[in-house]
């Protein structure tokens, strides 16, 4: 028998999702990417404030990690409608993300220019990896100032 490329995709049972089903599933997909980048940056805050015992391997590991995911090209978690305007409730977006467009990438910048320098100073040594925390931190920080609400 004849596999064309009808016949697969017939084959294949894909999910049909509705619009709003859509923009629910991204506003998810980006938090659980947020808590992905919290769940490192975490590992890295708390050694740098001695809550967690300075482990090279393991910060190393984290570091790459977040640096890994601050160059994740995430645009599709972001589509129109998806703000805290259109979605109260769910998301913590502000409509100024879309209103601004592009200059939220300034903030996505800042955040890939530290990731990658924690990447290459956390496996180094405690103090080295908190000579590079503060800016880590200040990228978190500048752009939830500016572009996540406080609340749902
Ligand atoms: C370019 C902007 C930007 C940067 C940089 C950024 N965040 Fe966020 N973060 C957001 C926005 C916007 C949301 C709200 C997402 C939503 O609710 O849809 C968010 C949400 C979160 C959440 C909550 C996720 C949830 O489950 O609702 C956590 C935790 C978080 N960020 C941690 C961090 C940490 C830690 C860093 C730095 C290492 C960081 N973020 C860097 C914009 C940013």
């Amino acid at each position: 028998m004849r596999f064309t490329a009808l016949t697969l995709i017939a084959a294949i049972a894909l999910p049909s999702f509705a619009v709003a089903d859509s923009i629910d599933d991204a506003i998810k997909a980006r938090q659980g990417y947020y808590q992905v980048v919290k769940h490192n940056a975490g590992a890295l805050f708390g050694m740098a404030q001695g809550k967690i015992d300075y482990d090279a391997a393991k910060a190393s590991s984290a570091a790459k990690d977040l640096a890994a995911l601050a160059h994740f090209g995430n645009d599709g978690m972001w589509p129109a409608g998806s703000s805290k305007a259109d979605r109260p409730g769910k998301t913590r977006a502000l409509p100024i993300i879309w209103e601004t467009y592009p200059a939220i990438g300034e903030k996505v910048a800042a955040f890939k220019k530290a990731a990658t320098a924690m990447a290459g100073s956390a496996g180094n040594g405690l103090d080295a990896l908190k000579a590079d925390v503060s800016a880590l931190g200040a990228s978190c920080k500048g752009c939830h100032d500016t572009y996540r609400a406080k609340d749902f």
